[in-house]
């Protein structure tokens, strides 16, 4: 905080509202929360709501089916604005697929057993939504508004493992990751300098433009000055450098083809997904949890979310109003009358609902198909990964079933952990989904101690979901063929009469929270437009 003496006081009178604001800074000490806070700002969204009040709104009745992101952002917006909004959740719990399993958590699946999650305190798993690209500003627009405090969430690590199972000459050990990316840079750049050097007088550029590359390949690769890979301290050391005599060891490099017929160039593994623009560092996450986000959302909006209401029927009326009829907890139904309705439901569970939708409304939502994932968490009594293997956060990858092992990029240090043991999708996710829990564990188990031998000496408990049997989302996320993006999705972007829809699944940002955000932000722009010029 900047301290004023008396006559250094900056005085506020007659300044615009720009200086004001840089001036009231200073003396918070740049804290834009505290100004927003005292109403000195308004919050800076990703991309200003281009809606104000024109009085025509007032005590306009919304009716908002779900309390995840979709709904509560569109719930909250259209709150600001002098709507009266309802919101109908299925769930005791606002955030549908943004949620955070702790000990105590119960979850019974489709078809499946209870489970109750026995995490120590301070653990947890995201069993959704579990990092925010710094590229999502509207995620971050609403940390920012509730003050949710971040971390970083580490998305790589070139520390963590890959791992072949019975694939190629690098098969069945873990092999950092760092070994695999310097390696494949050094042979591949080895392999360009060879060609150019060899093509020179075929390339259309000038020696000059030529040395500039090879000094590049050179760099880029690791070089020597005659253009070999012989290895590089990039990919860590046999023998460390230490005091006295120890000056160090760097390890030879592993031959290309054994890296490329031990399946490493595979997108499964390779470092593809973290070069795409929503995995690039920085990643964030909330401290404690992604929940913090639909808990703000949810403690804003209060008594406006009904939970344990179950929509069971979505009818048009004769006047054009909407009319939702739910089950309340016990069973007993209930109707809701309103200008309009946001339906927000996931499509795999709106297609079973009766409903009054027009016919290629129908089509749509029952064609959209929803990608199979899954995840567990497994709580550990000792976090050898950091203690044993100097892990801290990031991925390792493998050809397994369980595909990815998330290490947590929280309470570094702390006694226990728990690890994500998978999280993964299509058909993978098929084969360890459709097991029981108790199954589940047992490959996770068998799969990931073949990375971390010590999973069998420090075991302690475990939660996994699957989430096409999880009730009121039966599916991940909307997965859109071309086909169906052109044939299909055109209809969720339209009102069908008094009903607009809005969720992830009616973005281009599919299974992200920013999808659903936008998404939500689209509608009520569209529904306000409509309302204003009536
Ligand atoms: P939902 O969250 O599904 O909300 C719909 C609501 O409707 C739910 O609360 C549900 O209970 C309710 N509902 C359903 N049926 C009824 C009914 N009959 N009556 C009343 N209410 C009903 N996003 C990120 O930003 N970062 C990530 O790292 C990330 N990872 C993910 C990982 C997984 C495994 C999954 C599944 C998702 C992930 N996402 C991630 C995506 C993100 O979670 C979603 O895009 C977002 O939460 C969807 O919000 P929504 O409001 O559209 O839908
Ligand atoms: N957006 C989802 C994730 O980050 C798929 O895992």
């Amino acid at each position: 905080m900047t301290n004023f003496s008396s006559s250094q006081k900056p005085s506020f009178s007659g300044l615009s509202r720009r200086q004001f604001i840089e001036r009231f800074s200073l003396l918070t000490g740049g804290g834009y929360a505290a100004m927003m806070g005292l109403g000195f700002i308004q919050e800076a969204p990703a991309k200003p709501l281009r809606a104000e009040r024109t009085g025509r709104e007032k005590g306009r009745k919304v009716i908002i089916l779900g309390a995840g992101m979709a709904g509560m952002a569109a719930a909250y917006e259209l709150g600001k604005l002098g709507y009266d909004c309802t919101i109908l959740e299925a769930r005791n719990r606002p955030g549908g697929r943004v949620w955070t399993v702790r000990g105590g958590t119960q979850e019974t699946e489709i078809d499946g057993p209870t489970q109750t999650c026995q995490f120590d305190e301070g653990h947890y798993l995201n069993g959704g939504a579990a990092r925010i690209p710094h590229n999502h500003d509207i995620s971050l627009h609403y940390c920012r508004e509730f003050n949710i405090p971040l971390e970083i969430f580490m998305n790589m690590n070139e520390g963590a493992y890959y791992y072949s199972e019975g694939k190629g000459p690098l098969a069945n050990k873990p092999v950092r990751i760092r070994e695999i990316h310097a390696d494949l840079r050094g042979h591949t750049n080895e392999l360009l300098a060879k060609a150019i050097n060899q093509d020179a007088l075929d390339l259309p550029m000038s020696p000059a433009d030529v040395e500039k590359l090879l000094d590049y390949l050179r760099s880029e690769g690791s070089l020597t000055a005659d253009l070999l890979y012989k290895g590089t301290e990039r990919r860590g050391y046999r023998e460390r450098p230490a005091g006295g005599v120890h000056s160090g060891m760097i390890d030879d490099p592993y031959p290309l083809r054994n890296i490329l017929y031990s399946g490493f160039t595979h997108p499964a593994f390779s470092n593809e997904g973290e070069y795409t623009f929503y995995q690039q560092p920085t990643m964030l996450q909330p401290i404690g949890g992604m929940d913090a986000l639909p808990r703000a959302f949810a403690g804003a909006l209060g008594d406006k979310i009904v939970y344990q209401a179950v929509v069971s029927e979505i009818r048009k009326e004769a006047n054009g109003k909407a009319r939702v009829v739910y089950k309340e907890k016990g069973g007993k139904a209930r109707e809701l009358k309103a200008d309009f309705c946001i339906c927000t439901i996931p499509l795999p569970v709106l297609k079973d609902i009766p409903s009054d939708f027009s016919p290629h409304v129908q089509t749509a939502i029952s064609s959209i198909h929803y990608m199979s994932t899954g995840k567990i968490g497994i709580q550990f009594k000792r976090r050898f990964w950091e203690e044993d293997d100097l892990i801290y956060g990031g991925i390792s990858k493998t050809n397994q079933d369980i595909t990815q092992i998330f290490y947590p990029s929280y309470a570094f240090m702390a006694k226990k952990g728990v690890l994500k043991g998978y999280y993964n999708f299509h058909q993978r996710a098929e084969i360890l989904g459709n097991l029981s829990p108790a199954d589940r564990l047992k490959a996770a188990m068998e799969q990931g101690g073949r990375i971390h031998p010590q999973y069998h000496e420090e075991f302690e408990n475990a939660f996994s979901l699957y989430w096409p049997k999880i009730a009121y989302s039966k599916g991940g996320w909307a997965h859109y063929t071309d086909e169906n993006r052109k044939e299909h999705y055109p209809a969720l972007l339209e009102p069908d009469g008094p009903y607009y829809f809005a969720g992830e699944h009616v973005s281009y940002l599919t299974a992200w929270m920013a999808g659903a955000l936008t998404s939500a932000r689209d509608v009520v722009e569209a529904l306000h437009q409509r309302i204003a010029s009536n």
